[in-house]
């Protein structure tokens, strides 16, 4: 391994370099203006796994955007990991608040600023560096690797679940690694084990069927914007529960172990509120909160559209109103149970005098992955060198829905190796990746292919 070390210590601006160019090109998902992008960003990538000298390289069209896969398989009696990130990024809007152009990535102090430095292109391109230095240095994995970087996870993963379907022999693997999730925090490394899941809602309110006077009617007709927020203000009450029925039925409760072990990691209560610019926290009574943001269920409105919002003022009842909710749950709460319970809710609440639409966006399971894999092992041992540290056991608020997929499709456990950070601003104005950890994480990920190489398949 101390080629393949010194070999990465050599290629830091090389590998930095390629990492810029990977994030120059917009590969915003959501965009149907970027789709050409999208197609670029894939073969850039493609043509990246072909230089360092994976083998069976390909740029899989779907009928969203393209599915980039690549395999090594020259490691026979060896275990097989199949490594899975994503290309695109989420939009970069509002473009007002970036300190830089989010598409011609810079480095301020010991960051990286860019959309996507750390979700999810520079997570993936430190394992293609990584890969490289084994390749390069010695010829050969010591494992046996298959990729899969897809290009539509920020929008649900949608072509995703049938490519899974149809390719499981091409899958077949021992493991699935992921790196696109945070460390605990700057020095403290950390291994995940569990993500939350999620359904997104949209609720559709028509009082009159146009705009009115709010003198002229004000008082006896209802204000779907009234209506709308108090129905949103029931479904979470005083003591922080979420009020839809049926809601916690399926919720796995912490054992009295795990939350001893959560209590024990050295959460920064205060900072974390101060850094936001707030009080304290809040949440769910009776859960920390480190409980309340990983083991936990929410409901949050994530936007509300209606009536007059310009300058100044107008009185007006406006005939429609919107709001967008999205709920992240936790084992073993089924999404499409939740998204029904929810839509009946919000029925059940409305008043007969308005009309309710009730619109179902994605959903995606939540997951405990497995903790005794001898990929977590190596995983430990390889975070271990490469951060000098040993990395600590958490969950993880975040959704990646497709993991749940390969659990129930291709019978996968998966290893969540985290590398970017709680405040790396991932889908906000100046998205950012640390440096020192860009560089520890790639020599993680080579540990990583390393450890796990000394088992027997
Ligand atoms: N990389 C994130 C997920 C993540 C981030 C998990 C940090 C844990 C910690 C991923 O790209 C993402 O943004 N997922 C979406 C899923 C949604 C589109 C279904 C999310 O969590 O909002
Ligand atoms: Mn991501
Ligand atoms: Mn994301």
């Amino acid at each position: 391994m101390d080629n393949v070390i010194s070999y990465l210590e050599g290629q830091r601006t090389q590998a930095l370099e390629g990492l810029k160019d990977f994030l120059r090109i917009p590969s915003v998902s959501t965009h149907p203006h970027h789709r050409e992008d999208l197609r670029r960003c894939a073969r850039f990538l493609a043509d990246e796994l072909k230089r360092i000298g994976m083998q069976n390289v390909a740029v899989n069209p779907t009928s969203g955007h393209p599915i980039v896969t690549a395999d090594w398989l020259g490691a026979p009696g060896r275990p097989t990991v199949l490594l899975y990130g994503h290309y695109d990024v989420q939009p970069a809007e509002p473009f007002e608040l970036w300190e830089s152009d989010p598409f011609d990535p810079v480095i301020r102090g010991d960051n990286l600023y860019a959309r996507g430095s750390t979700d999810d292109k520079g997570q993936v391109w430190l394992h293609v560096k990584a890969l490289e230095a084994h390749l390069r240095e010695n010829g050969r994995l010591p494992v046996n690797v298959r990729m899969l970087i897809e290009g539509e996870e920020e929008v649900s993963s949608e072509n995703l679940e049938a490519y899974l379907e149809s390719h499981r022999e091409e899958l077949g693997a021992d493991v699935v690694v992921i790196s696109d999730t945070s460390m605990f925090d700057y020095e403290q490394p950390s291994i995940g084990y569990a993500l939350r899941g999620m359904a997104y809602m949209e609720v559709r309110l028509e009082g009159p069927n146009k705009d009115l006077h709010s003198g002229v009617y004000g008082g006896a007709v209802p204000n779907p914007l009234n209506v709308l927020s108090e129905m949103l203000g029931k479904m979470v009450d005083g003591d922080g529960r979420i009020t839809v029925p049926g809601f916690y039925d399926d919720v796995l409760p912490l054992g009295v172990e795990e939350r001893a072990s959560l209590a024990a990691l050295p959460f920064d209560e205060e900072g974390f509120a101060g850094r936001l610019g707030l009080p304290g926290s809040t949440g769910e009574k009776g859960y920390s909160t480190l409980e309340r943001l990983w083991a936990r269920p929410t409901l949050d409105v994530n936007g509300m559209l209606g009536g007059f919002t310009g300058e100044g003022s107008k009185t007006v009842i406006p005939s429609k109103a919107m709001a967008k909710v999205s709920m992240r749950l936790v084992p073993n709460q089924d999404p499409e149970r939740i998204a029904h319970a929810f839509e009946d809710y919000v029925r059940s609440l409305a008043p007969p005098t308005v009309k309710v639409e009730v619109i179902h966006h994605g959903t995606g399971k939540p997951v405990l992955t497995a903790r005794d894999h001898p990929a977590v092992t190596a995983a430990h041992q390889a975070i271990t060198r490469g951060f000098g540290k040993e990395p600590v056991y958490i969950r993880e608020g975040g959704s990646i829905p497709v993991v749940a997929m390969f659990e129930e499709i291709l019978g996968l456990p998966t290893v969540l190796m985290a590398f970017g950070l709680p405040d790396c601003d991932a889908h906000a104005p100046n998205e950012k990746f640390h440096l020192p950890n860009f560089y520890r994480g790639i020599d993680s990920a080579a540990w990583f292919y390393e450890e796990y190489g000394r088992y027997a398949d």
